[in-house]
């Protein structure tokens, strides 16, 4: 039995639904069973819980030999926090794991450091660390941006900031392939796996290659740095968005695939044009 937490999720609904075609007994881990209905009816388990409390993870763990991770605290609803989230939780799900003796596939970002600008990096990062101490076979998947999110969030919201600042965009459904394979090749427990695209793009470069794609062409609107300068003390997402405008975002995904050679790199103008013909699960 493979327990995803996250499994409603972007990432998550890509990975169940691998798991289940390749023969595996999945069971989706989820504050809200109504937001996995769109979940594989009847061969997918459902089970109510919150990984920011370890009392309702535990009954989730009976017979799990394999845990993955796809949780994120970062935005979505319910108060979350990379901090409640991605540090803590993730502890919480790691410690679930080595009591239970199951292997624990999580997701993390390219990125992730002690020292980042970034709290989410940096939750991300102490989540890994907390894997690699504790009692359990581990596989951690660090990936860059989702391209199918931001094309979302480029839809609805203008550009942060400049906008000029190099990104590795990556497609969902080629970080899925890589989490699908982490569940199954055990010969990867102990290993870091880093997936990006094969491109690094602005978010102007992207909001273009959006429009391209949907045969429109707006002018794109831009919240500048000033204005994300000033809410950047009190909320998270423009904090983040200053940092994202700012530095190094880079990723050569072509180097170090040795491990995810048969994986796909999808362009970003397929990866677009794909997510664009798809509803999303649930936001
Ligand atoms: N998006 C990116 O650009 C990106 C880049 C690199 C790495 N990643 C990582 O990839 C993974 C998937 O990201 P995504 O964008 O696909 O996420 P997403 O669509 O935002 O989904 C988030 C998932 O986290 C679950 N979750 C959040 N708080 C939870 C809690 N307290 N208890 C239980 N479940 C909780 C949600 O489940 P319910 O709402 O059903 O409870 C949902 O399934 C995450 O680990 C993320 O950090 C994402």
């Amino acid at each position: 039995m493979i327990l995803v937490a996250g499994g409603t999720g972007r990432l998550g609904t890509i990975v169940v639904s691998r798991l289940v075609a390749g023969g595996h007994d999945v069971r989706v881990f989820t504050r809200e069973p109504g937001r996995a209905q769109h979940l594989h009816e009847g061969s997918v388990e459902i089970v109510r819980g919150d990984v920011r409390d370890r009392q309702t993870i535990e009954p989730a763990m009976d017979g799990v030999t394999t845990l993955v991770s796809a949780v994120q605290g970062f935005a979505g609803p319910g108060r979350v926090t990379p901090e409640s989230v991605d540090r803590d939780g993730n502890a919480n799900l790691a410690d679930a794991a080595a009591n239970a003796g199951a292997d624990v596939v999580m997701m993390s970002i390219v990125g992730a450091a002690a020292d980042s600008p970034m709290e989410l990096f940096r939750a991300k990062h102490s989540a890994e660390q907390h894997l690699r101490g504790g009692g359990t076979a581990w596989t951690i998947i660090r990936a860059t941006a989702f391209v199918e999110l931001w094309a979302e969030i480029l839809g609805k919201a203008p550009v942060f900031g400049r906008g000029d600042n190099p990104i590795n965009f990556v497609s969902v459904r080629d970080v899925a392939a890589v989490v699908e394979r982490a569940v199954d090749r055990t010969e990867w427990r102990g290993q870091v796996v880093e997936v990006g695209g094969p491109d690094n793009v602005t978010f102007n470069e992207l909001a273009a290659m959006l429009q391209e794609v949907r045969g429109t062409n707006r002018k794109s609107h831009h919240i500048p740095r000033w204005l994300l300068r000033g809410l950047a003390p009190v909320a998270r997402q423009p904090r983040a968005a200053l940092t994202m405008d700012t530095i190094d975002m880079t990723f050569d995904a072509a180097s170090g695939r040795t491990l995810i050679a048969d994986v796909p790199m999808t362009d970003l103008r397929t990866a677009l044009s794909e997510a664009l013909g798809q509803a999303r699960p649930h936001s």
